[in-house]
């Protein structure tokens, strides 16, 4: 078949070579945007006078009726035609006769296929946004119905101090902020037009960049036509912020599998988002938080398969540079699904109080509430230590907790303790306690609930 560059080639690719050139079978996923992309460039032709109005009226019909049969799924596209705009030229060409062959004027599938994936970034990127939004939803659903909820807080895995459910909760619901956030800062850098930058070096035609940037929506156009041809940035940009997400996604899933054990039995996993094993009849399974967790890797990996595809490259397009979109569709699918999974997982969750509330009590992570009892007592803070490890010492050795300690005892250890020492020792009084800025204190919480759930309106 005869190739739309085969003008200086005199012998064929093998089918096997060719095959192996080709983008066609991932980059058709771009098959809208490069229409959209068409559209604006063959428009900014005609309004330049650089082809005739005839002629431009007959080529954004023929893209018109490809656009149509693209959205229908329509379109067949051929390997030999090796990528998505190579193939869309062809089936312009036979849609509208030779005419359609002047729509490549001033631009070269360097400024196009770059055109195409910003057009792409941004629709996907806002989408995505929206998505961080519903996970962010449902956890101050969740976390509102457990203000009260009591849990070990852990550090080095580790009982620490009590927290609030909702507390632990709200912490995921500011990292995922940060991450719409920086999707949405991205969207600057993604929304810049690199239509115009020919091969690398501009045109010789008196094209008008700005204005097919102003018809695809664009806030502007790159200022260096080598830069606009070459830059990858966007897309290790949101590749880098997908790993950040994901990696916020993975730690949550860690802590929802580890809560739904039976060592913790803190959650219990809808049905939904579990499954059984095929030989042991009594499992439930949390394989789609795993999944979450697992395919963290796979996002990673690609964040770091680009940096490494790009290291090396010298100015302005090489070949290589097609090896960015696989990644990029495979993040943008994963994400999408993750998140979706996420929300659901959260929505679903049996929360299970009473197993949280018995955890608290059985531990000594009230020991930080005595320390600082003695501590407002005017004892330096470095003594109180000392006697509460030593108090906990005691503990362990009689197979008791702080709260079974007799006054008695206490005071034999420190004259100090007086009988109010019990009421800051139950985990509530501990939580309420902790009410300093960003603190788990339930009126901390519930302020926190009414700013995420400010920050969500503003958003929508
Ligand atoms: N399929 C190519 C890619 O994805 C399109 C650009 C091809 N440009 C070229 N000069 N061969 O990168």
């Amino acid at each position: 078949m005869k190739k739309l560059w085969g003008g200086r080639f005199t012998e064929a690719a093998e089918a096997w070579v060719e095959e192996f050139g080709a983008s066609i079978s991932f980059d058709q996923e771009l098959v809208l945007e490069d229409i959209e992309g068409s559209l604006a460039h063959v428009t900014m032709l005609g309004k330049c006078g650089i082809l005739p109005a005839e002629d431009v009226a007959k080529i954004k019909e023929g893209l018109q009726a490809l656009l149509e049969k693209a959205q229908k799924d329509e379109l067949t596209f051929a390997i030999e035609n090796e990528d998505v705009h190579l193939n869309l030229e062809k089936m312009l060409i036979e849609e509208i006769g030779e005419v359609g062959g002047k729509l490549h004027t001033a631009r070269s599938r360097n400024d196009q296929v770059a055109t195409d994936m910003h057009l792409y970034l941004r629709k996907e990127v806002k989408d995505m946004i929206q998505k961080v939004k519903q996970v962010q939803k449902a956890l101050v659903e969740q976390a509102e119905q457990n203000v009260e909820t009591i849990m070990p807080g852990y550090t080095h895995l580790q009982r620490a101090q009590p927290v609030s459910f909702a507390h632990h909760l709200l912490a995921y619901f500011w990292m995922l902020e940060r991450d719409a956030e920086r999707y949405e800062d991205s969207l600057k850098r993604i929304n810049i037009s690199p239509l115009g930058a020919g091969a690398l070096a501009g045109t010789t035609f008196p094209i008008d960049r700005s204005y097919s940037a102003s018809l695809l929506g664009f806030d502007g156009i790159y200022e260096n036509s080598m830069d606009a041809v070459s830059d990858r940035d966007f897309i290790l940009e949101f590749l880098s912020n997908s790993s950040i997400l994901m990696m916020h996604l993975s730690r949550f899933c860690e802590e929802l599998i580890m809560w739904s054990s039976q060592e913790f039995q803190f959650i219990e996993m809808s049905d939904k988002y579990s499954t059984g094993s095929s030989i042991m009849p009594q499992k439930k399974n949390p394989d789609m938080a795993e999944l979450i967790r697992g395919k963290t890797g796979r996002v990673y990996g690609n964040l770091f398969s680009l940096l490494t595809v790009m290291k090396g490259l010298p100015l302005a397009y090489n070949k290589d540079l097609q090896e960015d979109k696989e990644g990029m569709f495979d993040t943008v699918k994963t994400i999408k699904t993750s998140l979706l999974v996420m929300a659901g997982m959260i929505e679903t969750m049996k929360v299970n109080k009473d197993k949280m509330g018995q955890a608290v009590k059985q531990d000594f992570s009230n020991a930080t509430e005595i320390a600082d009892y003695l501590a407002a007592k005017g004892l330096p803070f470095r003594q109180a230590h000392e006697i509460v490890g030593r108090l906990v010492l005691l503990c362990i050795e009689k197979g008791i907790y702080l709260l079974d300690l007799p006054l008695e005892t206490y005071q034999e250890i420190c004259p100090l303790f007086e009988e109010d020492l019990y009421a800051v020792l139950s985990p509530y009084a501990a939580v309420q306690r902790r009410n300093s800025a960003g603190g788990t204190g339930f009126a901390q919480v519930e302020a926190a609930l009414q700013k995420a759930n400010a920050v969500l309106k503003q958003n929508v």
